[in-house]
């Protein structure tokens, strides 16, 4: 029976979305924020006395690791211990795709995170999801289509399996809340592989004007993540993820989210007719 739940990154794409699921499934929520506000409880990884008070009294955590940092395991590893100490039981943790992909090895942060949560004494669940439809309309994405009506990634003409990251947030409530799903490690996608330029054209219909996809060279995608202040590890990353979607590597879907939260995932052209608001020019 899970009663209580922190939430790390409960304002975040996942987070914010899974908060309200917990919360009609009856569990009381810790929503674990930086920004303190009404219904939140502080929680900062870069601050280890928020992780003691957060954690009191949780008999489970979603994981989501500190934005933009290569390596979280430094603050990771300690949190697990804390958390087990604190009577934790359960923890389901956010990590990617990405894992999967030639770049993020065995020695990569994302992956050595995966490692200290299974080697934790909790029941874990880990899950890999592919790219957010909403970093189209949430997210990185989101200014070039409104400065400028383009959509510019270094993926070539590989296609995703774009996921609604309120298809992970079920997946998550579920994975929380519910038997079966201690060790297993979830590759979460949606329903069906697209490119940019098959997600441009489906974002174009839905926002009545016309967007359209630049495939740049890597370097040149680097250096824009980089100018928007993104440290040159973790544009690394993103960048080593971009170039095995060119080639061929994150068009894989699963069929994770019907299985795990029983509902079917989302079609990316549901999500963008509900999204249109967003690509309205200011
Ligand atoms: N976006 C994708 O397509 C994608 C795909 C696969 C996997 N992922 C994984 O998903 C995870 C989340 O990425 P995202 O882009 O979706 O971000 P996000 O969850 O939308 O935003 C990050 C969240 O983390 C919180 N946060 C950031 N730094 C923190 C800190 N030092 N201490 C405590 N909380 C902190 C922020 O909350 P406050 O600012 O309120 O503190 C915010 O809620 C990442 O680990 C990423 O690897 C993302």
């Amino acid at each position: 029976m899970t009663d209580t739940v922190l939430v790390i990154g409960a304002t975040g794409k996942t987070g914010r979305r899974l908060v309200p699921r917990l919360r009609a499934l009856g569990v009381d929520v810790r929503a674990g924020s930086r920004r303190p506000a009404e219904g939140r409880t502080l929680f900062d990884w870069d601050r280890p006395d928020t992780h003691g008070p957060a954690l009191a009294g949780a008999d489970a955590v979603y994981l989501v690791g500190p934005e933009l940092v290569e390596d979280p395991t430094a603050a990771v590893g300690p949190f697990l211990e804390r958390s087990e100490r604190a009577g934790v039981g359960r923890v389901v943790v956010l990590s990617s795709m990405g894992v999967e992909f030639p770049n993020e090895g065995p020695g990569s942060g994302r992956h050595k995170m995966e490692q200290q949560v299974k080697a934790s004494g909790l029941e874990w669940t880990i899950l890999r999801p592919g790219g957010f439809n909403q970093n189209f309309s949430e997210d990185f994405l989101l200014p070039g289509i409104l400065q400028a009506d383009t959509i510019a990634t270094a993926t070539g003409d590989g296609a995703v399996a774009f996921v609604d990251a309120d298809d992970i947030a079920a997946v998550a409530a579920a994975a929380l809340t519910e038997g079966g799903h201690a060790g297993a490690t979830y590759t979460v996608t949606g329903p069906e592989a697209l490119t940019f330029a098959e997600a441009a054209s489906v974002i174009s219909d839905a926002a009545g004007r016309t967007i359209t996809h630049r495939s740049v060279p890597s370097e040149e995608f680097a250096q824009a993540l980089q100018a928007g202040g993104v440290p040159a590890d973790y544009a690394a990353v993103v960048v080593g993820n971009q170039e095995a979607i060119r080639d061929g590597l994150g068009a894989r879907v699963t069929d994770v989210v019907e299985r795990v939260s029983g509902r079917p995932a989302t079609p990316f052209a549901d999500y963008a007719a509900r999204a249109a608001g967003a690509w309205s020019r200011p």
